[in-house]
């Protein structure tokens, strides 16, 4: 004889949108003005915490070697100079440069921190668990995957971001650009190039 009805009770997960309007409400309910919140950091990734940010920074180094110097001593106060501002938390910001034999890549193994004030909110793949733990595994490969093939003679760095320190690369300037401005420099610099998938 089979159960009845009331014993087969199907157990549903929560979706992400439902899980975020309980937590809103529940935050409400205490007087915590929870979805205004929400809003203005909507606003500040989507407006304020792009990857522009990043390119400006890169572009500068490539054009001004004293800035370069004090962005690989201490990236967060030659980043701050430029007017761009980090958390608290985020007390370091190593800024890694590409060379001819080395590609720096960035990863957090433990979830999806970047220094996302300067190069902006993680994207999904970032987030992803197989690409958290192939990267350091099988960077070469990961990278080949993602349309990055380098030669073998070129070594490969992959950093752990941790809550307080972050990472930039900074990837290397394309030849062809000899004697172009600042901006039209940053133009070119990428997302994916300041996490070091890419090239330029
Ligand atoms: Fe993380």
């Amino acid at each position: 004889m089979s159960p009845p009805d009331q014993d087969r009770v199907v157990q549903r997960t929560a979706t992400v949108e439902e899980r975020v309007d309980a937590i809103q409400a529940a935050l409400e309910a205490r007087g915590l003005e929870a979805s205004q919140a929400v809003e203005e950091l909507g606003h500040l990734a989507e407006e304020r915490w792009i990857p522009d940010n990043g390119a400006r920074v890169v572009a500068r180094a490539w054009v001004d070697p004293k800035f370069r110097m004090r962005l690989l001593a201490n990236g967060r106060a030659a980043v701050v100079e430029l007017g761009f501002t980090f958390p608290k938390h985020h007390r370091h910001l190593v800024v890694l440069e590409d060379t001819p034999w080395v590609k720096n890549v960035i990863c957090c193994t433990l979830c999806s921190c970047t220094a996302f004030t300067i190069i902006g909110l993680p994207p999904d793949w970032y987030k992803d668990l197989e690409y958290r733990a192939r990267v350091v595994r099988e960077s070469r490969t990961v990278l080949k995957e993602m349309g990055l093939d380098l030669p073998r003679e070129v070594e490969i760095r992959v950093w752990d971001t941790t809550a307080d320190t972050r990472y930039m690369v900074l990837p290397e300037r394309p030849p062809h650009t000899a004697g172009w401005p600042e901006e039209k420099l940053a133009a070119i610099v990428t997302r994916d190039s300041l996490i070091g998938v890419a090239r330029l």
